[in-house]
């Protein structure tokens, strides 16, 4: 039995706190902590018995194996330099950190500690994309040429969110980036990104915005593009199409039922699931099984602090592109 911790129950730590408990037999939450009473209420309910709202306190006086970090972004770096000192493995969500100091800092002490470091860009273990990257794998598709990825919220998470969390490049977008070089096998060399601002929120004085389109090049000289948008009215979109030399792969939208109705106006369907967290159900179970799996067979995570960092170089990238309009090559970031 794997013992985890876990910090952090907002909307990303129920989802792993319920899927070790209920899901994950070799795996069980035996302490949890968060900033507010009603979240640990939360994790007592759900049979964790040790409860703090001291990450240090926690790892000094539970003994762990494994830590979840799902704190907000802002805290990361705290939490990581603190799990890393106990000696547990780790899964941390996206991003590491928003600084590439940071999270350079982390890559280093993760790979001279020897701990398994997973990170959460579950996005990689949807059943949809999973079969496309077996596709990709036997070359079914032969050469990559373009991918096409399609990513629009149903609407902008609160300005105390976004103030810490990155905005649309380094919280949103990075799962995007991330899928991108994970699907075409390769590293991105250069993006451009131009963005703009459609919803009420007054993202310009955070400097943020909420509609962007990235154009991706990688180092085996094929091409992506990414559209994001905040304010998606018929709920979450989240699209995928790979063009190869041998043909073409896509996901659609997953629909919330597979009614349809036909009238004098036309046939009619119901909207897609309503956000993340109902859209990739299943790769938030996978990817943390993936992670248990890891540490009970001693093997490698296959999504690392390696990952956390070139995400973040394309992130910083497209943010800078976008400031300065014009095409910024990762090699600028520094
Ligand atoms: N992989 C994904 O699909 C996905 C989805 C959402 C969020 N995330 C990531 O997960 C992280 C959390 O996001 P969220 O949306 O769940 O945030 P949230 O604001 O909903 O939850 C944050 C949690 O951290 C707790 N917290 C705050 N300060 C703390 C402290 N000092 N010590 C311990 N706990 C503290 C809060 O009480 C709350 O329970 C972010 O890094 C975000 O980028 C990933």
């Amino acid at each position: 039995m794997i013992k985890f911790g876990i910090v952090g129950l907002g909307r990303i730590g129920q989802v792993h706190l319920q899927n070790i408990q209920q899901y994950i037999p070799d795996a069980q939450i035996v302490a949890a902590c968060s900033g507010s009473e009603q979240s640990l209420s939360f994790a007592a309910s759900a049979g964790v018995k040790a409860l703090y709202t001291s990450f240090e306190k926690m790892l000094k006086e539970t003994s762990l194996d494994a830590v979840i970090i799902a704190s907000p972004t802002a805290l990361h770096f705290e939490h990581l330099q603190l799990a890393i000192a106990a000696g547990v493995h780790i899964f941390c969500e996206k991003p590491i950190d928003l600084t590439l100091t940071n999270v350079l800092q982390i890559k280093d002490l993760v790979e001279e500690s020897g701990i398994k470091f997973a990170l959460g860009f579950n996005r990689r273990y949807d059943p949809n994309i999973l079969k496309i990257k077996r596709a990709l794998e036997e070359n079914r598709l032969g050469v990559v040429q373009t991918l096409r990825l399609i990513s629009r919220d149903p609407g902008p998470p609160p300005m105390e969110y976004i103030k810490t969390s990155g905005g649309l490049f380094l919280d949103m977008a990075i799962h995007d980036f991330d899928l991108a070089r994970y699907l075409m096998g390769s590293e991105v060399t250069e993006i451009y990104t131009t963005a703009t601002i459609y919803g009420e929120l007054p993202l310009e004085t955070v400097g943020d915005v909420d509609t962007a389109v990235s154009i991706l090049k990688f180092e085996n000289g094929s091409l992506a593009t990414v559209e994001n948008s905040r304010n998606s009215t018929y709920g979450y979109d989240q699209r995928v199409e790979v063009f190869g030399s041998k043909g073409l792969m896509a996901t659609k939208n997953k629909a919330e039922d597979t009614v349809y109705s036909a009238d004098d106006q036309g046939f009619h369907s119901t909207k897609p699931l309503k956000f993340f967290i109902e859209r990739y159900k299943e790769s938030y179970l996978n990817i943390l099984e993936r992670f248990v799996q890891c540490i009970k067979n001693n093997s490698k995570p296959e999504v690392t602090q390696y990952d956390g960092l070139q995400s973040l170089l394309i992130s910083l990238a497209a943010k800078k592109s976008q400031i300065e309009n014009r095409t910024v090559a990762l090699s600028e970031i520094n």
